[in-house]
This record gives C-alpha cells, structure tokens and sequence, in this order.
C-alpha cells in the first residue's frame, strides 16, 4: 500500500510517499523558519498561507522523485492533530479533498504518534514494549508503548516543553529561533563547571517534568552576568552549556526512573529535541548501564517531516481505519485516546 503522508502541524510542510512493501519512497521538506525569524518564533496566520503555497508543489516533487503518478497513490495521511488549527486546516483539507477525488481513503494522524513511530522508519528499529521519551517544541512526555495505539502516559512536564525552554533561552542568549540547534552549536564552545543550573524535579519521587525553573534561572544568570559589565560569546556560550547539560541530564535521571519502575529495556526517543547530539550521548552511555538499549530516527526524522506521518497512517490504514469526509482537526489531542491496533 502506497501512502501519502502530509504534514502541517506547524512551521514545516512535510511530504513524503511510503510504501508498506517498499518501504519510504521519497520525502520532501519546506521549512518556514526564515520567514517566521523575523517575528522570533510562528505566526499562525502566515504558517498556514504559506502551507496553502508549498503543499501541492511538494507533492509533485515527490511524486516526481519516486517516479509516479497521483493515480499510483493508495491511501492519503495527514497530520489531524495536535498543532496550530489554521496549519493542520490546510493539510487536512487538500489531503481529505485529494482522497476523495482519487477515490482512495484517508485517514487523520495524530502528530505524536508520528513522532513516536519515526524510528520505526530506521534499520533495526524497536520492538514492543518500549519506553517512550517525547520531546518536541509542544511536548515533553513518558510514555509505555505496548503496540501503536496503546499508550500509557507516566509522566510529562507541568508547564514548558524542553524544546521550547531551548527556544527561550535561545532567545536570552540572542541566538534566534528555534533554538535548540543553535544552543548545542554554542555550547561546544562552553566551558565545562563554569556555571552549574538546577536539574528540577530530580529530588522528587515520579517521572513529571518542569522547565520553567530553569528557563528563570538562565535569565537571572545572563542578567548576573550583565551587572558586572560584560556578557560576551564565552558567557553566550558557558550559559548555553550549562542549561544544555542541566535539561539532558533531567532528561536521563527521569528516563532511568522510569526504566527501572517499568522494567522496560528499551528507551526510544522522538521529537525534535531528540536531534540533540548530547542528549543521544548521555543516554546511550545511560541505557548501555541500565542493560538495555536506545533508538532514535535520523536526525531529519526527529523535526516534523512527512515521512512519519506517512508511516503511521500507513500502519492505521492496514489495521482497516478510515475516516469519513468530515474535515476535524484537532488543535489539543491527547494521545490516549488514540485507537489501538
Ligand atoms: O518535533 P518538532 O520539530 O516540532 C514540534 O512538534 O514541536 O520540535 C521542534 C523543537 C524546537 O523547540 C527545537 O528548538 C527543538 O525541537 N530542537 C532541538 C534540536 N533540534 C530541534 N532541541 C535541542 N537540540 C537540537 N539539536
Ligand atoms: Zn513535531
């Protein structure tokens, strides 16, 4: 089955053809962060102009690049929910309408599932059950994955998603947006044990996240830093490091937690923050320890693309799931709830 996966949760149009026989086809990606730089982080209402302009482009690329035609499609998935409304309207829209006038099914994904499931697009992936570590821009969550659709959440943040504590400090440090690639660039260059920040909910029992402590507590130390006359790169770049070390390392004691209170040995990580080198690292050296072992999509696969969401609509359309011509995206989607299969 050949399945069309469009994603538009956001600020990326992201296109891509998987085949269940074959595998991933051919993808494609338009990113809208230069045009929201400006701004310092998405406006709505040009993130869905623009999907409006890029996605039909985009599925001609990709279907050029596989070699085939709009009839050679078998099945469309789109991203239904969780992101911006005016986004997810526009893919839900063009993919619901293209199904119907195909003749051919549709169905609605949810964006973290995608996300979840894009390692399972890599060489040795996953198996059942899996410790789940989901950290995106929106979301920073535990979850036991006992097959697609069968989803326990054990723990998540209670105010700031890791990825978007990254994009504010980024800010802080006047690195532009989004950040979190920007602050591991400039961390590189900071100097171990000059600053160390708080590693919060550590000294607390369960597997819940804050980082809204921390994103305070980086700006008080820039504001330190600026009363004694200077905040130079070295500085940008200490801070950098040490916020960087303080989330990863918050990130690996509540993975560690939450291995040993499941008994889970495998821990999969997805998001966009899941992209982050020293986050890979420490984990790997974490998960080698506990006994047990880490996957991750590749880099390109842990940002929003359309491959993933091609590969769970992929999945829920074997399993016989459709849905109906009524267009419903859904901004706020708890995973949850979701079907299992
Ligand atoms: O999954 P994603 O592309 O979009 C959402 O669903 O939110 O995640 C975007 C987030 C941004 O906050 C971005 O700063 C962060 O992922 N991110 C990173 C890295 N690459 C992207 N954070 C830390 N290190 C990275 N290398
Ligand atoms: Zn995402």
């Amino acid at each position: 089955m050949k399945v069309l996966g469009i994603e538009t949760s956001c600020d990326e149009s992201g296109i891509a053809l998987y085949d269940s026989e074959n595998g991933l086809l051919a993808d494609a990606l338009y990113s809208q962060i230069e045009m929201h730089t400006e701004y310092g982080g998405v406006v709505p209402e040009l993130a869905s102009r623009d999907h409006i302009q890029r996605v039909l482009p985009l599925i001609t690329q990709v279907l050029d690049k596989a070699g085939l035609k709009r009839s050679d499609i078998d099945a469309i998935a789109y991203t239904k929910g969780p992101g911006l409304i005016g986004a997810l309207m526009v893919g839900a829209s063009i993919g619901r309408s293209m199904a119907w006038a195909l003749g051919i099914p549709a169905v609605g994904v949810h964006h973290m599932e995608g996300h979840l499931l894009a390692p399972m697009l890599e060489e040795n992936p996953p198996e059942f059950p899996f410790l789940a570590l989901l950290v995106s821009g929106g979301h920073t969550q535990l979850v036991r994955v006992d097959g697609i659709g069968q989803y326990q959440l054990l723990g998540e943040s209670l105010d700031d998603a890791a990825g978007e504590a990254f994009d504010k400090v980024a800010s802080m440090l006047n690195l532009g947006y989004p950040g979190g690639p920007k602050i591991s660039v400039l961390a590189e260059k900071g100097t171990e044990g000059r600053f160390k920040f708080p590693r919060p909910m550590c000294d607390r029992p369960g597997v819940d996240f804050s980082f809204s402590g921390l994103k305070t507590f980086t700006l008080n130390t820039v504001a330190a830093c600026k009363k004694e006359g200077k905040f130079d790169d070295q500085d940008r770049a200490d801070i950098a490091l040490a916020f960087e070390e303080a989330v990863v390392s918050t990130l690996g004691f509540k993975c560690r937690r939450a291995l040993r209170e499941t008994g889970l040995k495998q821990l999969v990580i997805a998001g966009g923050v899941s992209a982050n080198k020293r986050l890979r690292a420490q984990l790997e050296v974490m998960v080698k320890k506990e006994g047990g072992s880490l996957r991750y999509a590749r880099p390109e696969f842990c940002t929003d693309n359309g491959a993933m969401i091609a590969y769970a609509g992929c999945q829920r359309l074997l399993a016989g799931q459709t849905e109906e011509l009524t267009v419903a995206p859904q901004p706020r989607w708890n995973m949850e709830e979701l079907e299992a299969i």
